[in-house]
């Protein structure tokens, strides 16, 4: 069992010491790892000490004024030189940091009104206003203290691809994943400023939210304001911009004015040095590695699991199951489940007694879908950032279930979700941060923004384009590639089936277990959903249903269209004679034979659909 958590983890102090690549090690990372178990990283450090000696030698040598402590002690020495050299070299703006922007500086003024109402002279850092502009600056603001922080372009390699990679190698069989570096900002060391303000290019004809130059700003404002504070009153941080700055760094909640183009906050310096210790992008598991260690334990009254269901009776059961297979996790945290009115008032009882606390909300429909279209109402899922008695939630997909206590996932930031494609995010499993105005930024933007797949994941995907990355086993798809070998698939269906569990979620993917018989996987009778069968996954959710109460498993019962769905199917596989033979099998799931429905013969049913009596599905 511990060997087995590791291999899921995959990153404790032991794999690392294995492994030949050394790009990976961040100081404050070793730094963690070694007050935790010494003795395994004593090498790690070693050498690692060695490096970075070898690299602050060198770089001390050749460019002793410029370098801040803080760089000396990264330890990529080849790319620190190449950045270091062209520091010297650069005189031209590189393009991908322009903006274009004419700045109002009447407007600027009286934004700052508050700002400027402060005792004393006033100091600011500017990030990236060219010379005209500083020199407007100092005619708006004539008794502040100016200085014009440095800061060094981002290497032309460094593309949102290579921040946002589709798959990292999470269990470092092969190599361990490491973001790129970016250029700090290079202000003097103790510093102080009661206002950073940072230029942002936006290019509306290009991906201005998946942009690095525009988030490499913002996170150097955002590192300015966290570092520069220290013993002054609040810093503020103004950033000039025609389009929405990364609202899970600099958010709504922390806007003190927003007037055209000029966004003025007064960020928390704790929370922004929070975000600054996570990965650039998803190109590492966000995760602190020990808190997989330690598990989160504190009692969180302001933190709960929650979920949804919308216009989808047929999850209720699914959402009894999610419940229960939390509860048998081991978690304590509140359940909150949003439900509509097409939930009736016995399928809330059920819930209810399963643990969820029920609130009814009013769905949400995407403007842009069609009418009926499957994913007309997923927008509602937008009414999770309104649950503001909390200040964290996982939410989950109603279709899946936590075989592992994920508990230490509520220590994450907004938004936390494993990896889907390119450079997006799942939203099957997430951590958000519920606010009102966050709520309303997401309904502002609804008539404007397109979802890629007309669902709620396109659509937060758009909004929150820095996300962070959690392990896969925190919402393990049931899903098999087409390409996946023999031996990969049997490793998988290992996996689903584990006991004790490895994986932490499993989502169930497909057609949904209690909408098959117990006796195996329907998705094995389509062969257009054969990528989704495993009995191992299917048994494992029969594991969880057989430890509902009688009367919760009452939710699950079949309908008799499924009835007759399910034995079509089987029939349709008989006749294709499909190789995997489930068809073959038996039923002896009792639910067969237990209806609750007005109409109870599903082989009357079958009928209609051109089917005959001839072949049965009871024993
Ligand atoms: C600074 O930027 C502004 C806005 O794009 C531009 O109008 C101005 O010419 C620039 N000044 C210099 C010296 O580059
Ligand atoms: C992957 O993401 C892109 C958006 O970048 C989307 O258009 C595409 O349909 C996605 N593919 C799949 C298989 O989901
Ligand atoms: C958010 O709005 C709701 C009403 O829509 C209100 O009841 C709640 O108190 C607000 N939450 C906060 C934190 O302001
Ligand atoms: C929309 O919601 C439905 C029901 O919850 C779900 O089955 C479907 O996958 C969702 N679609 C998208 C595109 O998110
Ligand atoms: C299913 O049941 C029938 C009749 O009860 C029996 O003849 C057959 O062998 C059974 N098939 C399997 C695969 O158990
Ligand atoms: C089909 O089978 C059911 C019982 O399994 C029987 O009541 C019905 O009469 C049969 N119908 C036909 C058309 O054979």
């Amino acid at each position: 069992m511990p060997e087995a958590s590791k291999r899921s983890v995959g990153i404790t102090c032991d794999d690392t010491g294995k492994r030949k690549s050394q790009k990976a090690f961040r100081v404050d990372k070793c730094k963690i790892l070694l007050s935790e178990r010494s003795s395994n990283c004593k090498f790690e450090s070693l050498k690692l000490a060695l490096i970075i000696v070898t690299c602050c030698t060198i770089l001390t040598l050749a460019f002793s004024p410029i370098m801040s402590k803080e760089q000396q002690l990264r330890p990529g020495s080849r790319t620190r030189l190449a950045d270091v050299a062209r520091m010297w070299q650069t005189t031209l703006p590189d393009p991908r940091y322009i903006s274009q922007l004419d700045v109002d500086w009447g407007l600027m003024s009286s934004v700052l009104e508050d700002v400027k109402a402060k005792e004393g002279d006033l100091r600011i850092g500017l990030l990236n206003f060219n010379s005209s502009e500083v020199e407007f600056w100092r005619r708006t603001l004539p008794h502040a203290e100016f200085s014009s922080v440095h800061l060094d372009y981002a290497d032309p390699s460094i593309t949102w691809k290579v921040l946002y990679p589709e798959w990292i190698d999470e269990e470092g069989e092969y190599d361990v994943p490491a973001c790129p570096y970016l250029p700090q900002p290079q202000d003097k060391k103790g510093s102080r400023y009661d206002l950073i303000a940072a230029k942002l290019p936006c290019d509306r004809s290009g991906s201005w939210s998946r942009d690095v130059a525009r988030l490499h700003l913002q996170l150097a404002a955002a590192k300015l304001a966290a570092s520069a504070s220290a013993g002054r009153s609040q810093v503020h941080v103004l950033l000039v911009t025609d389009c929405l700055p990364v609202p899970n760094l600099f958010g709504c909640r922390d806007l003190a004015r927003h007037q055209g183009n000029l966004w003025l906050y007064k960020p928390e310096t704790a929370a922004l040095q929070e975000k600054l210790r996570l990965p650039i992008g998803s190109c590492e598991l966000a995760i602190p590695f020990e808190a997989k260690v330690r598990m989160y334990t504190e009692v969180g009254r302001r933190e709960a699991y929650a979920t949804i269901l919308h216009s989808a009776e047929q999850y209720v059961c699914g959402a009894i199951a999610a419940a229960k297979s939390i509860r048998l996790a081991g978690s304590v945290r509140d359940l909150v489940i949003l439900v509509d009115g097409t939930i009736s008032e016995r399928e809330r009882s059920g819930l209810e007694d399963a643990g969820w606390k029920v609130r009814t909300i009013q769905r949400i429909r995407n403007p842009k879908a069609k009418r009926d279209a499957y994913n007309e109402w997923n927008y509602s899922k937008f009414r999770l950032w309104q649950l503001t008695d909390y200040d964290k939630i996982i939410f989950i997909d109603a279709d899946l279930l936590v075989l592992r206590n994920i508990d230490f996932l509520f220590a994450m930031p907004e938004i936390s979700a494993i990896g889907n494609n390119a450079t997006l995010f799942n939203s099957g499993v997430m951590v958000i941060e519920p606010s009102n105005c966050t709520f309303q930024l997401l309904m502002e933007h609804i008539d404007e923004i397109t979802s890629y797949n007309g669902g709620d994941q396109g659509y937060l995907n758009e909004i929150f384009t820095w996300w962070h990355r959690i392990p896969k086993h925190t919402n393990f798809l049931k899903h098999f590639w087409a390409g996946d070998t023999a031996k990969r698939k049997a490793r998988k269906d290992r996996l689903f089936g584990a006991d004790p569990p490895v994986l932490y979620v499993v989502h169930y993917l497909g057609l949904k277990p209690w909408l098959c018989f117990r006796d195996y996987d329907c998705n094995w009778d389509l062969q257009m959903f054969w990528g989704f069968a495993s009995d191992a996954a299917h048994a494992t959710w029969w594991k969880v249903h057989d430890a509902l109460s009688e009367n919760l498993q009452r939710f699950c019962l079949l309908q008799t269209k499924t009835k007759a769905f399910l034995e079509y199917n089987r029939r349709q596989a008989a006749k294709a004679n499909f190789p995997d033979g489930h068809w073959r099998r038996n039923i002896s799931d009792p639910r067969l034979h237990i209806c609750d429905e007005k109409f109870c013969s599903w082989e009357r049913m079958l009928l209609n659909w051109g089917e005959t009596n001839s072949s049965n599905a009871s024993s």
